[in-house]
């Protein structure tokens, strides 16, 4: 990790984050880069108010074939309140989302990345998992994407399976971690980072 006297915390959206929120968008749009675990914040760049609402209806949704609840949250560093990154937990699963999305999709803003922040915005979720009494995750990942499979490798991710999707005709990777196991494995890497 860059920088040892940062902390960081996951922030449920407010109102008061919504211009940082903005921004965290835009900086990706200017980067041409693709966003995962937002919430789908960048359809609502023009109307946060909504977007705040529609986290709302979704921690609340009752699990069913399709739909399950789900949290959205800021990684934000408190040193100067900036949002680093996103990350989207999936609070139940179904069939649908294990095999396809998974337990939790997350991303780091263009130009905080490659300094070790997803792996702290991971470690954090999984804490919150911990707190929820969720036991297991099921992470999945397109193959090529390195940083993202390092970042669960990291957290003490097993590796499961790997599936060819014919509609996007793309692999994906299929991880597990066990929520207990990882949070003490790993506590000493990343608990100088919480407060
Ligand atoms: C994937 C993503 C969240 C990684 O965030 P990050 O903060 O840059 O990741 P970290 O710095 O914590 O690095 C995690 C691991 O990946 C490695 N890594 C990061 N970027 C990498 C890259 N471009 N190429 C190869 N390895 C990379 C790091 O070295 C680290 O591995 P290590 O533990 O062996 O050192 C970020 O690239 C992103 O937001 N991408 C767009 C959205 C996305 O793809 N989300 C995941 C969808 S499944």
């Amino acid at each position: 990790m860059k920088f040892k006297n940062e902390k960081f915390k996951l922030v449920t959206p407010t109102i008061k984050y919504k211009r940082k929120a903005i921004k965290y968008i835009k900086e990706h749009n200017k980067y041409n880069s693709r966003i995962n675990g937002s919430g789908l914040l960048y359809e609502y760049i023009n109307d946060y108010e909504s977007w705040l609402k529609k986290l709302d209806y979704e921690r609340n949704i009752v699990k069913d074939n399709v739909f399950v609840p789900n949290e959205t949250y800021f990684l934000v560093r408190e040193n100067d309140d900036r949002i680093i990154g996103m990350v989207n937990l999936r609070t139940e699963l179904n069939e649908r989302v294990k095999n396809s999305y998974g337990s939790i999709g997350y991303g780091i803003r263009p130009k905080e990345r490659r300094k070790g922040y997803n792996k702290i915005n991971l470690y954090l979720t999984l804490l919150e998992c911990q707190r929820r009494g969720i036991k297991n995750v099921v992470l999945s990942c397109e193959k090529d994407n390195i940083a993202s499979s390092k970042s669960m490798l990291a957290l003490g991710a097993v590796f499961d399976k790997e599936i060819f999707n014919g509609i996007q005709k793309k692999f994906y990777e299929f991880y597990r971690i066990d929520v207990d196991y990882a949070v003490g494995a790993y506590k000493d890497t990343y608990e100088k980072y919480i407060n």
